[in-house]
């Protein structure tokens, strides 16, 4: 049989971590398989994919990233339910002939909790600062998990508006001055922007004091592993999880229609990862 090879595409795509881990666990359950990174023109997508579903590129699947996950999801065959409401796909597989696709960077988030923060979907309200591509999952997925009250909070309001509309009665649009008010006792806070990484993008007061006790708060951005606003919670007492593990899990259910093993989230993974990043800092 020929080794079933996988890819992750994007425009560019060298930053991406995708093969590191995928050849891990390539190894590690001694699989006979692949994974390539293949950089795809935005223009070169649809026929990519087109010779992918024919089965002409000699991949079995793959992860997409920026700037294909919308046409991913638009050009599959079929979509499950997450991939629709997010109208973005990060995973294809091929299945009966057809071209699927799903979208599990919200699994990764809620998994990455799991594991470090256990019982974190007990709580009922959740702060959301930020209103880009990558808050849409965790919206998704935090109010799949429970919370009742989800407050997404943006600079850019209107950009908070279209997601509250988008993920239903729970989730709450709010300007950044509203911060103050909609962080007061709740449980979960999720930082999804880039704030508080460079001199021109300070961060602005987060009131993470007046969480709950025993808040949850995250980042979903990974350089540094310690964020600015990983730090603050900290200093605060506050129960922190870094954004390496959504990185990390979201990898394993593509990996599991592969290769067919669901492999594991190992701290010698994390460990590889975090060795990677700091060489390139
Ligand atoms: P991604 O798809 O990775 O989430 P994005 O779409 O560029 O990236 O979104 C970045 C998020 O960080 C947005 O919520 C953005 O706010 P706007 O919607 O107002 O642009 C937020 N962000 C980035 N820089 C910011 C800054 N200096 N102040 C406040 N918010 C900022």
């Amino acid at each position: 049989m020929a080794k079933s090879l996988a890819f992750v595409t994007g425009f560019p795509v060298a930053h991406s971590r995708s093969p590191i881990i995928h050849r891990y666990w390539l190894e590690r359950y001694r699989i006979d398989g692949g994974y390539d990174a293949i950089e795809v023109e935005p223009a070169a997508f649809a026929q990519f994919l087109h010779d992918l579903a024919a089965g002409r590129t000699g991949f079995i699947g793959g992860n997409v990233t920026i700037p294909h996950k919308e046409t991913a999801f638009r050009l599959a065959d079929f979509a499950d339910e997450l991939a629709t409401e997010l109208g973005a796909s990060n995973t294809l597989w091929m299945e009966d002939g057809r071209l699927c696709a799903t979208n599990t960077d919200g699994y990764g988030f809620a998994a990455n909790l799991d594991q470090a923060a256990p019982g974190w979907q007990a709580g009922k309200t959740a702060v959301i600062l930020g209103a880009g591509g990558a808050s849409r999952a965790v919206i998704q997925t935090v109010r799949d998990n429970g919370f009742t009250t989800i407050h997404v909070v943006n600079r850019t309001f209107e950009r908070a508006r279209e997601l509250a509309d988008r993920f239903g009665d729970a989730v709450f649009a709010h300007p950044l001055p509203a911060l103050k008010e909609v962080v007061e006792k709740a449980d979960l806070f999720v930082n999804t922007t880039s704030l508080g990484m460079s001199g021109e993008n300070p961060l602005p007061p987060l009131y993470l004091d007046r969480l709950a006790a025993d808040a949850v708060v995250t980042d979903i951005v990974y350089v540094p592993l310690r964020t600015p606003v990983l730090e603050q919670a900290s200093a605060l007492g506050l129960r922190t999880v870094d954004g390496l593990g959504m990185l990390l899990h979201q990898a394993a259910p593509g990996f599991e229609k592969w290769f067919g093993k669901r492999p594991e989230v190992t701290a010698e993974l994390k460990a590889m990862i975090v060795n990677d990043l700091e060489r390139q800092e």
